[in-house]
């Protein structure tokens, strides 16, 4: 799985969504996010299909939406994903969010899809510790992945550690605070130290703490400044002043208490 990719969401189906994901691809980006939920799997498999770089280069993610869950119609809502991505496999399949009694029967599908080959990885999203004892309880195959909000200000150092334990890849949504940490003090004074901006500091930390990350951007100089982050290092010290910035504050919602 590449340790950096490009998220989609809000980003509108058709023209910004193909664009967007095209200039990411042509940048260099290897790992597209996407989801049910975001209407742009077209867009984004449109995308891929004008790259013009190979299928098997390509790591890309969906998700199945809580309705779905709700319904029982996961494998359906899988097949509805891969047609509008023109894809036959996808790289990972996650649960959106933990949809209490929903979630170990959906577990149940995505073993049987990733038992079929027509997903390479499947994984969480949102859940927390609990949520994951609960369904290893139960589960045959062990998630894989887990994608939560994760940043400088909600850094979620229990949940990382039990996963690592676990040995589940944690992927961090919402790396920059949706656009909000952009102007923090602290981060400033990192960035200008190492002649570089601030998501670029926040999405390097990412990377040194193992933490898969997706940034989103629609604008092409954004795309390719946030990939450009693999030509420095923290040192120890920043690293340090970044974990403490955290105050476990969510812009998303609780995994445990959420109404959709
Ligand atoms: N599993 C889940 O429940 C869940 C929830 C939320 C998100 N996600 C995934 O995680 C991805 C990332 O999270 P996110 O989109 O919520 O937030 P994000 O990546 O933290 O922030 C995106 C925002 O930051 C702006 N931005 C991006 N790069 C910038 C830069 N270099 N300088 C200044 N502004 C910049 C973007 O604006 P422009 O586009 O205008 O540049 C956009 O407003 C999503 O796209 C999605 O794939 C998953």
């Amino acid at each position: 799985m590449p340790w950096f990719g490009l998220g989609v969401y809000k980003v509108p189906e058709g023209e910004v969504a193909l664009e967007s994901v095209k200039m990411a691809i042509k940048a260099g980006y290897r790992s597209i996010d996407t989801a049910a939920l975001y209407e742009n799997e077209e867009s984004v498999g449109q995308a891929i299909k004008e790259s013009g770089v190979s299928r098997e280069e390509l790591f890309i993610t969906t998700k199945v939406w809580n309705s779905d869950q709700r319904n029982d119609s996961v494998e359906e809502a899988f097949e509805t994903s891969l047609r509008k991505l023109g894809l036959d496999y996808v790289d990972l399949y996650l649960i959106h969010w933990p949809v209490k009694e929903k979630y170990k029967d959906t577990w149940k599908v995505l073993e049987k899809l990733y038992k079929e080959k027509r997903v390479r990885a499947i994984g969480v999203s949102n859940f927390n510790i609990h949520h994951l004892e609960d369904l290893m309880s139960v589960a045959e195959i062990k998630p894989m992945v887990n994608q939560v909000e994760l940043h400088p200000l909600h850094s979620q150092p229990e949940l990382r550690s039990y996963c690592q334990q676990q040995q589940i890849q944690i992927e961090a949504w919402a790396p920059l605070g949706q656009g909000r940490l952009l102007d923090h003090p602290v981060l400033q004074e990192i960035a200008s130290a190492h002649h570089k901006s601030i998501a670029q500091v926040i999405l390097r930390w990412d990377i040194q703490n193992e933490i898969v990350t997706i940034p989103k951007s629609i604008r092409e100089s954004r795309i390719k400044e946030n990939a450009n982050i693999f030509d420095f290092t923290l040192s120890q010290s920043d690293m340090e002043k970044i974990n403490d910035l955290n105050e476990n504050q969510r812009f998303g919602a609780d995994p445990d208490n959420f109404n959709f």
